[in-house]
């Protein structure tokens, strides 16, 4: 496994589901990590789990939707640990299940204030940090969380998929412009990943589970260490020649 010693990791929405488990990762190979979340219980609940597994981390109350507290969680990240290696932009909701005309425009705006704001905001606060960041060897490393959803169609979620293609464009158009910088920004595209999330969208309708998982060539929904495990690897030094990539961890289902 890569370490991540000496390197400061900071993840939104780290209080839950695949955000936690990247936070437990990211510790466990050696990162200082800063837990960036809307939810002070759950987010505080994250250092604890880390701080029991004997690794470093801060809790920072921070809405993905307002810049300036973005700006201010980064600057808070600096102040403390001196440096920004890695940004781990995963804020985000699933939004209302329902097809386009029963969506409304609060809706609409809501999902695309925290999935795309919420990671254009991210990525501004980090890349500006990481620009002054001159002598950082390895550089700097961003991974935003997109979804399947943003690069097929999702029926009866048109804003949510609409927000996740928009992740992958932001993903894609930051990555060339500051490729000579030194600074490597990737996408990661999730199948249906064992959450919180998740569990809301298996209840809206009986039979919705198994719907679900036949729909995925593997049969199962993925795990969230195993989309950490590949957000690790997108950030390692190992993987120093990919750049604005958005990678499907969906169990063969974009195969076919
Ligand atoms: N679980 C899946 O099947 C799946 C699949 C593809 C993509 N994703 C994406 O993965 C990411 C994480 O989702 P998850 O499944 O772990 O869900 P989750 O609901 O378990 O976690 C999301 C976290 O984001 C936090 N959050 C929400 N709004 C926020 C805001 N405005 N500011 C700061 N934090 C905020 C929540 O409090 C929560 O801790 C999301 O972007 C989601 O769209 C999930």
């Amino acid at each position: 496994m890569s370490s991540f010693a000496n390197q400061v990791a900071f993840i939104t929405g780290a209080g839950s589901g695949i955000g936690r488990a990247t936070a437990l990762a990211f510790s466990k190979a050696g990162a200082t990590v800063v837990v960036a979340e809307i939810n002070e219980s759950t987010g505080r609940e994250t250092v604890e789990l880390i701080t029991q597994q004997g690794g470093n981390a801060v809790f920072i109350l921070c809405n993905v939707v307002d810049p300036e507290q973005i700006k201010k969680a980064i600057y808070q990240t600096v102040h403390s640990f001196g440096r920004l290696d890695i940004g781990i932009n995963n804020a985000g909701i699933g939004g209302k299940f329902g097809k386009l005309l029963d969506q409304t425009e609060q809706d609409f705006n809501q999902i695309m204030a925290i999935n795309v704001g919420g990671v254009f905001y991210g990525m501004q606060a980090q890349i500006r940090q990481m620009l002054t960041q001159k002598s950082n060897p390895t550089g700097g490393k961003i991974v935003n969380v997109s979804s399947i959803a943003g690069v097929r169609g999702m029926p009866m979620g048109a804003p949510y998929s609409a927000s996740k293609h928009a992740v992958i464009g932001l993903t894609k158009t930051a990555a060339l412009e500051y490729v000579k910088h030194h600074i490597r920004i990737n996408a990661v595209c999730p199948v249906y990943t064992h959450s919180p999330m998740v569990d809301e969208l298996i209840n809206t309708a009986p039979g919705m589970e198994e719907r679900m998982r036949r729909m995925v060539p593997m049969g199962r929904f993925g795990e969230p260490e195993e989309i950490a495990q590949t957000i690790l690897w997108l950030c390692s030094d190992e993987n120093a020649f990919v750049t604005g990539q958005a990678l499907q961890i969906d169990g063969g289902l974009t195969a076919g």
